[in-house]
């Protein structure tokens, strides 16, 4: 059972400067509602009960926006606005769920993964990227739904232009089915002639709690970070299964201004 999802916040949000000079990218609203809500919802829609959260001392409004207890109780009293007494409600349900971890250092995401180690409690849980929304079909759920087919480890992918291969993980692959296939390979960002397929990884990942001691492993890599790819790399060459989950919903990328903006429109029409 996957009742665990972790989250990682702690990135600089360099693409979207200069908003997130002064705020985290994953508070900025999408149709009234922060880019992040959309994730834990689809979380709790797909049957998680404990979100880590990994943010670092620059982002603590993640935190605050979470435990803004004085503040609510004070407007509520004078105000008794029904949106604001709802909006509460919802903030303190999810806050039950949550839990922050620290990466005051921007290391990448292998090691914003490894900092979650000490409260993981089973043998698989999930990743999400924050900047990677998924709408109209739930994606974790889909994951979820093949790992308990295939018992291993699950990556969300999606075919994207050939051109674009250099800003994705790049996946090569087996066995293709009509919605899944066996993962052989995967490559980070590679050029368009490396590049093994037009197959993308998307940031939803059913991770085995092996990659911990294969993090532990890594030497930090491209731009002096540690990269989550490459320890899934390892775990593949030494026999561990990975399957590319094909998701059915469409895909948003909230990591750029302009994917921002493009998803903004995109909810608010679906919402019309
Ligand atoms: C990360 C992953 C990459 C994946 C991408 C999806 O890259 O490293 O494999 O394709 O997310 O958004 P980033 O967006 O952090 O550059």
């Amino acid at each position: 059972m996957i009742k665990q999802a972790i989250i990682p916040l702690a990135g600089l949000g360099t693409r979207m400067l200069p908003l997130t000079s002064v705020m985290a990218k994953e508070l900025m609203p999408i149709n009234g509602r922060p880019n992040l809500e959309y994730i834990l919802d689809e979380c709790l829609d797909a049957g998680v009960k404990e979100f880590i959260l990994i943010i670092s001392k620059n982002k603590l409004s993640i935190k605050k926006y979470f435990f803004n207890d004085a503040f609510y109780k004070k407007i509520i009293k004078k105000k008794k606005d029904k949106r604001i007494i709802e909006e509460y409600k919802k903030i303190k349900k999810y806050r039950k769920m949550i839990k922050f971890v620290y990466q005051n250092k921007p290391r990448g995401t292998g090691d914003a993964v490894l900092k979650c180690q000490r409260f993981i409690k089973s043998k698989f849980f999930l990743m999400l990227l924050p900047d990677d929304l998924i709408i109209k079909k739930n994606c974790s759920k889909e994951m979820i739904r093949l790992h308990k087919i295939t018992k291993g480890s699950i990556i969300a992918t999606k075919r994207i232009k050939r051109q674009t291969v250099s800003r994705w993980g790049i996946l090569s692959f087996k066995n293709k089915k009509k919605t899944y296939f066996q993962i052989k390979d995967v490559i980070e960002k590679p050029s368009i002639k490396k590049a093994p397929s037009n197959f993308a990884i998307i940031g939803r990942y059913i991770l085995t709690s092996k990659i911990f001691g294969e993090i532990k492993k890594l030497k930090p890599g491209h731009g002096g970070e540690i990269h989550i790819t490459d320890a899934i790399k390892n775990l593949i060459y030494n026999d561990n299964k990975f399957y590319g989950n094909i998701f059915k919903g469409k895909y948003l990328d909230c990591g750029t201004l302009s994917g921002y903006m493009d998803s903004c429109a995109q909810i608010y029409k679906g919402k019309k």
